[in-house]
């Protein structure tokens, strides 16, 4: 399907199902690219998964099937809009656990069939590379780290739709690290904010943690060999008591920003040597771990010391949602990018490999 919606007012709603937040919003694009948000309603599945420590794909799959319907419906409805108002139905078709996806994106494709509006499978990845443009108005170019529970990536946003990866991690996930710290330490799930919590009251130094790759060439992450050091002293010191979660989870944290530090340094310079000099420079930070409050002024920091500005979405719109996926969805359909009903869900699916745009691999 073609559609041409160029230089017109957009309304999109947009699904989010891909991991444990069943979520929708509703999102309006003005014709000069700016955007307003009209609802967001985003239902997790804490509960559910507590007592794991972690998400449990089957389960996950489950809750989504349950509420995915309702969870739209309220969108709409705190958004005032109905169905017919739209402009096209966007939805997560990847990456992301294959079952949850499949539950976010055949909604989508029943709800496009049955009001006859344009389908757009948006990359998960993407929903958040773009977050920045909605919240603060910051277009591409810019340089994106993108750090949640299942990604860690620089990637140089080019344009929309054209993504070129610059590193990304050779193990764990930052997110995953520190719910993996968490964990081991009895801190529940999702673990980040727990461990930001209690790193505040902490001493970092009483733990000496590696930094993995700090100092190597290049612009991937490691976080495998942090993790382990970690379990190894929550091991040691069992049964931990508080002041050491304290100061074991002051150690992680530093020894986690002070990696990404690293790594995001050599990034902005192989970024700023593919810009040319003198260009404007850019750094977008995007990702549940965004919300992290020392990395996030730890970054400002860095960003001012190679002459990057920088842009962090607001927390709300950092963790997963539907208004981001929507407003990926206004971006692509503002282009004429449609899918077709037989766009698949994708467990995989690399944001800087080829896009599908109409169906077609460009
Ligand atoms: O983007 P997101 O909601 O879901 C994924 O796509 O993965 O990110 C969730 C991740 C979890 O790993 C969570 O522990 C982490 O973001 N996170 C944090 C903080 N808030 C959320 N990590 C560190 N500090 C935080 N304040
Ligand atoms: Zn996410």
């Amino acid at each position: 399907m073609t559609v041409t919606t160029r230089n017109r007012e957009l309304l999109v709603l947009g699904i989010e199902t891909s991991c444990d937040e069943t979520a929708a919003g509703v999102v309006r694009r003005d014709a000069h690219g700016r955007g307003t948000i009209l609802s967001n309603v985003v239902r997790d599945q804490v509960a559910a998964h507590a007592e794991f420590g972690g998400v449990v794909p089957e389960i996950a799959a489950r809750a989504h099937a349950e509420i995915t319907d309702t969870v739209v419906a309220a969108a709409l409805t705190e958004a005032g809009v109905s169905l017919a108002d739209l402009d096209g139905i966007a939805a997560t078709a990847g990456p992301g656990l294959i079952g949850g996806v499949m539950v976010g994106l055949v909604t989508a494709k029943m709800l496009a069939l049955a009001a006859g509006k344009p389908l757009v499978a948006v990359n998960h990845l993407e929903g958040h590379a773009l977050t920045v443009g909605l919240s603060e108005g910051v277009r591409p170019p810019y340089l994106l780290l993108l750090v949640s529970g299942g990604h860690t990536q620089l990637l140089a946003v080019e344009d929309i739709g054209r993504y070129r990866r610059i590193g990304g991690t050779i193990d764990d996930a930052l997110g995953e690290a520190f719910d993996k710290t968490a964990k081991m330490l009895g801190l529940g799930y999702p673990g980040g904010p727990a461990v930001e919590r209690l790193a505040v009251s902490g001493t970092a130094d009483r733990f000496a943690l590696p930094r993995p790759l700090k100092g190597r060439p290049g612009a991937d992450f490691s976080f495998a060999g942090l993790k382990t050091a970690v379990r190894q002293i929550a091991e040691t010191l069992q049964p931990i008591d508080e002041a050491t979660a304290r100061d074991l989870c002051a150690a992680f944290q530093a020894a986690a920003i002070e990696t990404v530090m690293d790594r995001v340094a050599n990034g902005m310079e192989i970024y700023t040597r593919s810009r040319g000099e003198g260009r404007h420079l850019q750094l977008v930070v995007a990702g549940g771990v965004a919300a992290n409050r020392a990395m996030a002024s730890a970054l400002a920091a860095l960003a001012a010391r190679f002459g990057f500005s920088i842009a962090v979405p607001p927390a709300r719109l950092c963790t997963d949602n539907g208004v981001m996926i929507a407003w990926a969805g206004a971006e692509r359909l503002a282009r004429g990018w449609v899918d077709g009903l037989e766009v698949p869900a994708r467990a995989r699916w690399p944001l800087d490999e080829a896009q599908f745009v109409s169906g077609v691999a460009t």
